[in-house]
Parts: C-alpha cells; sequence; structure tokens
C-alpha cells in the first residue's frame, strides 16, 4: 500500500483529495496547521471513508518541526496543499504569503531531496496565465507577471520545484486549477470559508441563505457574452480525482519530464449571471443581487483547454456546473 502525505489535507481541496485517496486504497498522512479549517474534517473524512487518516498538526514554516516529521515518516508521494490563498491579503501581508507558501514548499523539498523521495504534487493556479490573449487557454500560453504576491507564490513555487526537479532528479506536476466549488456528494464536506467570502460561490450560496443581504456583482461591462466576467467553475470532486490521476502517473512512471504541469478546469466558461442563473434553477431560490463596479485586478475571461491534461493523466471532469451548484447549495443548507 502506497503512504501519500498531503499538506493541508483538512481544507477544501485537500480534503476531497483525501477521500479520493482512501477510496482508491492509498494509505493517507495529513500534515494540517488548522489555520483556515477545523479538525472536524477530519472525523467527515473518517465517516465518509471508514478509515481514519494519520494526522498531525504542523506548521511547516518551522523547519525543525518538519525534519522531525520526515524523520519519522516515509512516504511514497507527497501532494502539496498547504498555502494561504486570499488574493487581497496577500496584497496587505506579502511576506507572510512569501513565508508560507514559499518557506513550507522549500523545507518540504529539501527533506526530500535529503531522504530521497519522489513523486510531488503541487497545487498551482490558472491565474499564472493572467489575461490569457487566447481562449480557452492551453498550457502553452505564456505565464504573465503575477497580479498579486499570491499569484506570484505560485509562479515561484513552479519555478522552485522546475528547478529542485532538475538539479535532485525528482518528478513533480503542478495542477494549475481553474475556479474549485462544490462539495462531496454525502455533504459532509466542503469549502468551510472564514468570515466574509471573497470567492463568487460562497457568497452566492451565503445570500440565498440569508446570511449575506445581497451579492455584488463585479462589472458588467466586460467583453463577454452579457458583460460579465467568465471563469471555469469545476467540482472539486473532479479537480481531487485529478490529483489521483497526476499520482498514478508519477507513481508508475509515465511522466515525460521531471517536471509538468496541467490546467485542471472543465473546459466550458460562464459568466457571473450564468452563475445566478444556474444557482437559482438548482436551488429554486431567487438570488438577491446588484451590479457594482469591477473588482481590482479581476480578468475578463478564463476557461481551460482540457485537450491535454484529459490524454496525458488519463482523465476528465464527471460533473457539470449545475450539479457543482446544487451540492454547494446543500453543504450551505446543512452548515
Ligand atoms: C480568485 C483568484 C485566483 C484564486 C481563486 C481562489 C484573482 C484574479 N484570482 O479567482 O487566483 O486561485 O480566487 O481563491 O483574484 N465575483 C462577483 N462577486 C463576488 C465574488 C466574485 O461578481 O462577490 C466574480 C468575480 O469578479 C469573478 C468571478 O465572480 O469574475 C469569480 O470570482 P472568485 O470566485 O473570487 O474567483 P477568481 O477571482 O476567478
Amino acid at each position: 500500500m502506497k503512504r501519500i502525505l498531503v499538506t493541508g489535507g483538512l481544507g477544501f481541496i485537500g480534503s476531497h483529495t483525501v477521500v479520493e485517496l482512501q477510496n482508491e486504497g492509498f494509505e493517507v498522512v495529513i500534515i494540517d496547521d488548522l489555520s483556515n479549517t477545523t479538525i472536524s474534517v477530519l472525523d467527515s473524512i473518517t465517516e465518509i471513508t471508514g478509515k481514519k487518516p494519520e494526522y498531525h498538526n504542523i506548521d511547516l514554516r518551522v523547519k525543525k518541526d518538519v525534519v522531525q516529521f520526515f524523520e519519522h515518516n516515509k512516504v511514497d508521494g507527497v501532494i502539496h496543499f498547504a498555502a494561504f490563498k486570499a488574493v487581497g491579503e496577500s496584497v496587505q501581508n506579502p511576506l507572510d504569503y512569501y513565508e508560507n507558501n514559499i518557506g513550507s514548499l522549500v523545507y518540504i523539498l529539501q527533506e526530500m531531496r535529503d531522504r530521497k523521495l519522489d513523486n510531488f504534487i503541487f497545487s498551482s493556479s490558472c491565474t499564472v496565465y493572467g489575461q490569457a490573449d487566447e481562449l480557452p487557454i492551453t498550457e502553452n500560453a505564456p505565464v504573465k507577471k503575477a497580479e498579486s504576491p499570491y499569484g506570484n507564490s505560485k509562479q515561484i513555487g513552479e519555478e522552485i520545484i522546475q528547478e529542485s526537479c532538475k538539479a535532485h532528479q525528482l518528478n513533480a506536476i503542478a495542477l494549475r486549477y481553474f475556479n474549485p466549488i462544490g462539495a462531496h456528494e454525502s455533504i459532509k464536506i466542503g469549502e468551510l470559508p472564514l468570515g466574509v467570502p471573497q470567492n463568487l460561490i460562497p457568497f452566492v450560496t451565503q445570500t440565498a441563505a440569508g446570511i449575506r443581504k445581497e451579492l455584488s456583482v463585479f462589472g458588467d461591462d466586460y467583453p463577454t457574452v452579457d458583460g460579465t466576467a467568465v471563469r471555469d467553475y469545476i467540482h472539486v470532486v473532479d479537480l481531487a480525482k485529478a490529483h489521483i490521476a497526476a499520482l498514478q502517473r508519477l507513481l508508475h512512471k509515465n511522466n515525460k519530464q521531471n517536471f509538468e504541469f496541467f490546467n485542471v478546469g472543465t473546459g466550458t466558461g460562464s459568466s457571473v449571471l450564468e452563475v445566478i442563473k444556474a444557482f437559482e434553477k438548482a436551488s429554486g431560490k431567487s438570488l438577491n443581487y446588484k451590479i457594482v463596479g469591477r473588482r481590482e485586478g479581476d480578468i475578463t475571461a478564463a476557461y481551460a483547454d482540457t485537450t491535454i491534461a484529459n490524454r496525458e493523466l488519463n482523465w476528465k471532469t464527471e460533473k457539470n456546473l449545475d450539479e457543482a451548484l446544487a451540492s454547494a447549495w446543500k453543504w450551505q443548507q446543512q452548515q
């Protein structure tokens, strides 16, 4: 049985990935410092899979704790989710973002190098493309100067991994996520935004639930189908399964290069107004919203060309926007 370390394994994408890993027969060890989640997620994972994953509360910024973990734990692969992810906050606190998102990454890679461990999967983001010149976005689209320290930490992270792969015979895959949404069908795990949600879907579901008064739609003067910005919303379970596919590729040595990166999206773009319509249909509730000005740093449109990921990872999405929104709404109602 292969043993896989999942950092940030109690977070939104991490917890769904742990469930899929356990369902596929992997032994999972989680590191999470609970900075953006709660320990009850561990019980929820146990309820869903019937198996309690090993768990360590470790702050990966503390090098000696990272060293100590690897001294006592041999793993066959690492899926590294643990990171800060709020774009606006990263502009306010760039150094904290670099310390956490880069520091932790370096410490883990150093341990993998020193202990000859292999198979590293990195949470990257479509934000590395900025506003791409061509849509849909292929992996050949150039990486553009990041708009925020958060985005930059993903770009630098990919570079650090690429250079480490070259120097230390490490094999790694970066998955460039589009917009992950939704919740597990059991409705036992989902997104747990702390405070006022910054992302569209949790704001939509909280508005429908009456927690927020109204949703602000940021801009209706974009050159898109209805003037609102377009994104590629992917069900988090489909995204989780992409990690299993990437891990299998590394474990079976099917990778073509030491360092590879893939776009993980659905291939379909949806505007904010289209999302609102789909949500109203899925939930049977009408949503209170108003159009306001554009949000700084937002791009017009981003959706993935999934051809390469579908072929190379032997993976494709199984759920559509309606299913993802319905699960997000069920999750919200259950909170
Ligand atoms: C953002 C980040 C991305 C990050 C992701 C996850 C940018 C440019 N991108 O994606 O790097 O990985 O969050 O944290 O910041 N919207 C509204 N009203 C709202 C909230 C959002 O109209 O209250 C709109 C936005 O303008 C956007 C779309 O909904 O057009 C999606 O927004 P959001 O969920 O925040 O994701 P991104 O901005 O695409």
